[in-house]
């Protein structure tokens, strides 16, 4: 589904991004004068050799590979590697191979190789540099005086508020700006979140101590980003709750089971970003040796949003859980009347999905790619 859809959005997708100082209005390359003197390199290398700790925590996050990861690189290339894909996941000008000939040069054909282009920054996915080089400084949350730092600093307001993230976690097409694409921030601003203050740094960097170097300070803003992919990440999101009526049940009676699932650590919809996100609750029943019991096989529900196969790509239905949101599904499996007796066991799990097995398939990734198992609950039934 997201193939068809971005590869439509391509000449449509001028539309404003976040206004401010920190990104231009619109998406675009970002240039850069080349490294902050007397830094040799832009390359996250560079900065890991102060900033460890940090640089660590970043290699270990989705940023880190927002260009390497195969969904994406799977992805591009179904696409034909549009240049629109690198706005985000290659934004700095010195990762793109090629640049546009012109303003408004759409198409591969009009474009020309880039002498600035670095393989390894392009490698780096979203680097440092993309969120703390601006000009020939590096911005920073702290009003540093110049002489704490080797290299210029300028304390950037905005680095501290979801102006950070929306460059890149919001986006929306003209005629669907009331249901944009990407609409990360926006299900935050309509939490109860944003009001009591509490934005993407507060869940997503929270402070660790430990020192960067040569600093003052006794703790830093982590930059692991939640770990977003991690099962106890995305656990820490989705609560499982799971009541059973009637565990002992004679055969051919039934067992009816109710699943409920609460957003309760998430500042947004879950799951949120792509589209192509999914997060599926799976019942199935074991018999006592733990094969699948006849009549048990796999039962999903799935959470997710389906958006129009055209532009402007309209939400068609939202069926995730808002921030703060709970949903309830019901199961139910009869015991079959020829069954052996004995302890069966209900199985209810949550997993998260980069996209559904079948759009999977289709790109030719298989399922461990993108799959996170998040919670899983074993519930005994006493079958007589
Ligand atoms: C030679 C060591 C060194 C290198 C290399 C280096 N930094 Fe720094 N950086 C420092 C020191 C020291 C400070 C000041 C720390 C303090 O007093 O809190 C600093 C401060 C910062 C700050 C400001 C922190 C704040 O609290 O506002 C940012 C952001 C930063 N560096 C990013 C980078 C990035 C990005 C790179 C690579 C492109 C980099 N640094 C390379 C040593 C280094
Ligand atoms: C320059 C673009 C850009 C900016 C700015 C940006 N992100 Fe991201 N972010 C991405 C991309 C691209 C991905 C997807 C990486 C992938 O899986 O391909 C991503 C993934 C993530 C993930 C998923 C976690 C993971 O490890 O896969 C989280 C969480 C996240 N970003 C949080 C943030 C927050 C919080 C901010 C603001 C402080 C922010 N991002 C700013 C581009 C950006
Ligand atoms: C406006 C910024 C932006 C643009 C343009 C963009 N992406 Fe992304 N992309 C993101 C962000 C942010 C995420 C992470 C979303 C999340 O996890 O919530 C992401 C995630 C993805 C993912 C999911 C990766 C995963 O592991 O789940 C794929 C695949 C992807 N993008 C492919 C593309 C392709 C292909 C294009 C070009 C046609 C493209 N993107 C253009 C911002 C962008
Ligand atoms: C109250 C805490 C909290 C706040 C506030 C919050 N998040 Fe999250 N976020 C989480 C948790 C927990 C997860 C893991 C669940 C998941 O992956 O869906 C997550 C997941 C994500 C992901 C990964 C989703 C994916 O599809 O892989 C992205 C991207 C993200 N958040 C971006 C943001 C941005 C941008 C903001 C600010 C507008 C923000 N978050 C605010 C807690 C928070
Ligand atoms: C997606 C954007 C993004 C990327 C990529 C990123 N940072 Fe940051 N960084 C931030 C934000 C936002 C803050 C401020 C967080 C806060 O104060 O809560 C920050 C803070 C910092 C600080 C100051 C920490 C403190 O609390 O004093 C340093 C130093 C730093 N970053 C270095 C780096 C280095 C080195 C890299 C690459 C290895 C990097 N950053 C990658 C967004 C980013």
């Amino acid at each position: 589904m997201r193939m068809a859809l971005l590869l439509l959005v391509l000449p449509l997708l001028a539309a404003p991004a976040a206004a401010g100082d920190l990104w231009p209005d619109v998406l675009g390359p970002l240039g850069t004068a080349g490294p902050p003197a007397p830094l040799p390199s832009l390359s996250a290398q560079t900065c890991n050799a102060c900033h460890a700790a940090i640089h660590d925590q970043w290699k270990g996050s989705g940023h880190a590979t927002a260009s390497t990861n195969p969904v994406y690189v799977e992805a591009v290339r179904a696409l034909g590697a549009p240049p629109l894909c690198q706005e985000c996941h290659l934004p700095l000008t010195a990762q793109r191979a090629d640049l546009p000939k012109g303003p408004g040069a759409l198409g591969k054909s009009a474009r020309q190789p880039n002498p600035a282009w670095s393989p390894t920054l392009a490698s780096e996915g979203v680097t440092c540099a993309a969120c703390h080089v601006r000009g020939d400084v590096i911005v920073g949350p702290r009003d540093l005086a110049p002489e704490r730092a080797p290299h210029p600093v300028r304390r950037e307001p905005a680095l501290q508020t979801a102006e950070a993230c929306a460059f890149c976690h919001q986006a929306a097409l003209p005629g669907a700006e009331d249901r944009p694409f990407l609409d990360t921030v926006g299900e935050w601003s309509r939490s109860h979140f944003k009001e009591a203050g509490i934005s993407c740094r507060d869940c997503h960097m929270t402070r660790v101590s430990g020192s960067i170097a040569g600093s003052r300070y006794a703790s830093f803003a982590s930059h692991g980003m939640l770990d977003g992919r991690s099962p106890s990440a995305i656990a820490r999101a989705i609560t499982l709750e799971v009541t059973v009526r009637s565990p002992n049940v004679q055969r051919g009676d039934a067992v009816r089971a109710t699943a409920t699932l609460l957003n309760t650590g998430a500042g947004h919809a879950v799951p949120t970003g792509d589209p192509s996100h999914a997060v599926e609750l799976r019942f199935q029943v074991l018999d006592p040796g733990g094969l699948v019991a006849d009549g048990g096989q796999d039962t999903s529900f799935w959470l997710e949003r389906v958006v129009g196969l055209e532009a402007p790509f309209a939400e068609v239905s939202d069926a995730r859980l808002p921030a703060a949101g709970s949903a309830v599904f019901d199961y139910a499996w009869t015991a079959p009347k020829k069954v052996q007796p004995g302890i069966y066991t209900l199985v209810v799990s949550t997993h998260w999905w980069a996209v559904r097995p079948e759009r999977a398939d289709a790109v030719g990734l298989v399922e461990d790619d993108v799959r996170v198992d998040v919670n899983q609950q074993r519930i005994q039934i006493r079958v007589d």
